[in-house]
């Protein structure tokens, strides 16, 4: 029984994960489970499980907790040192990194640090900091496993190939919700809008990403640190269907994919059960139907966020980590109605722009980078929001 930690238990990735730890008994023990203030869904997942460790962000979300579950025998942590406790426990061999945004950055690398193999779903977390997660990974042992379903696929086509035999990657991207709608009517987009997915059912800000494509833009940044090749060989296609993952051009011209139902179990049971491959429960591509395959390039006019990824990425440094809290705070200001659809390019760009990349040595340079970062682009959301009354 390989015992699991999961970090973000209670979100849509996290639920998957426990969904194919059901479909398989006997093949994992859950040790721990960390949430953040969603305990009706933590309570049930802890009376299942019965994990050895679980934490909350908040002391009022501790206390609902223990009112909803029996917590006997189990520690309970609170914010980011719960998380580590989870994320660094004895007893787990893997953890689950499915926390959404930085506040995963800690435990993911602490996790790398204790040895552990990482099932990454928390892309955000190796924009931050990939060189120094890769350092962890390579110098402890632990294996990085990706979740997403693109980087998975890239995983498979790839199957250990050397860099040298990669022309590029190509990465692919539904387009969200906006791909054919005329840019003159973007500073119009609602949140709800914004929240219609047409192919994944998603968390709220991965969701607000796919529609800005920052989702593919942080992808690419998240492909160059787990696979090793520059940010220059990745390349982005839109592809409504969603059917093809993604792709790996050889340097012979030859072009392997990775095709399969939009169902994240697939990735999530991929990352778990590697590099071993179980029967899955999961219905298979319906090849009796005819099915039309679409292929186009990016609108980068229309999708700005691509070309402010590319641009942090060469900039490299504490620039991706810059980039990714610019793009949570702007995100969440969107979500809650203060800006439009249009301030998230426009204020990451702003502080991008203003943002001398410095050199990361460690986590504290990310995280001063980080912090920099949600304090200037609150200035630049609240100075468009005054513009525009
Ligand atoms: N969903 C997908 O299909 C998908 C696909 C590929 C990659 N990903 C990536 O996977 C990650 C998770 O995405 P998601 O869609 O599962 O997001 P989600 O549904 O919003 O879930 C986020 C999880 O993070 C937890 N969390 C949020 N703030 C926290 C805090 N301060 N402390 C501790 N935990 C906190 C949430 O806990 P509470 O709900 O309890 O507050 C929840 O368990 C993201 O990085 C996303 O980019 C997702």
């Amino acid at each position: 029984m390989k015992g699991l930690s999961i970090l973000g238990s209670t979100g849509s990735i996290g639920t998957n994960v426990l969904r194919i730890v059901d479909a398989f008994p006997g093949r994992f023990r859950v040790v721990g489970l960390a949430a953040g203030g969603n305990v009706e869904r933590l309570a049930r997942q802890v009376a299942r499980h019965r994990p050895q460790v679980v934490s909350v962000s908040t002391p009022g979300a501790r206390e609902a907790l223990g009112r909803l579950v029996d917590l006997s025998g189990i520690r309970v942590g609170l914010g980011e040192a719960g998380m580590v406790e989870v994320a660094t426990y004895p007893e787990a061999r893997m953890v689950v990194a499915a926390a959404v945004g930085a506040v995963g950055l800690v435990p993911t690398y602490r996790a790398l640090e204790a040895g552990k193999d990482v099932a990454l779903a928390n892309k955000e977390t190796l924009v931050m900091a990939g060189e120094l997660m890769l350092a962890q990974s390579r110098a402890r042992g632990g294996r990085l496993l990706p979740i997403d379903s693109e980087h998975c696929a890239l995983h498979q086509c790839l199957d250990g190939k050397p860099p040298a035999d990669v022309r590029r990657l190509v990465l692919t991207a539904s387009g969200g919700p906006f791909r054919n709608r005329p840019r003159d009517t973007f500073d119009r987009i609602t949140p709800d809008e914004a929240l219609a997915h047409p192919t994944w059912a998603m968390g709220r800000k991965i969701t607000v990403d796919s529609a800005t494509l920052m989702n593919k833009g942080l992808e690419v940044i998240e492909a160059r640190w787990l696979f090793g090749i520059d940010a220059e060989r990745i390349e982005i296609l839109i592809h409504p269907q969603s059917v093809v993952h993604s792709m790996v051009e050889l340097v012979d011209g030859t072009v392997l994919a990775q095709l399969g139902v939009t169902d994240m179990r697939l990735p999530i049971q991929y990352a778990l059960s590697y590099p071993e491959r179980w029967e899955a429960a999961i219905p298979g591509m319906d090849f009796t139907k005819a099915m039309t395959l679409e292929f186009a390039p990016p609108d980068r006019e229309r999708f700005p966020c691509l070309d402010l990824a590319a641009a942090a990425i060469r900039a490299g440094g504490s620039a991706p980590a810059v980039l990714n809290a610019a793009n949570e705070e702007a995100v969440a200001a969107f979500l809650d109605g203060r800006v439009p659809f249009t301030a998230i390019p426009e204020s990451i760009r702003e502080v991008l722009e203003a943002h001398p990349p410095a050199a990361v040595a460690g986590l504290g340079d990310v995280l001063a980078a980080d912090d920099w970062a949600r304090r200037r682009v609150q200035e630049a959301l609240q100075r468009g929001a005054a513009a525009r009354v």
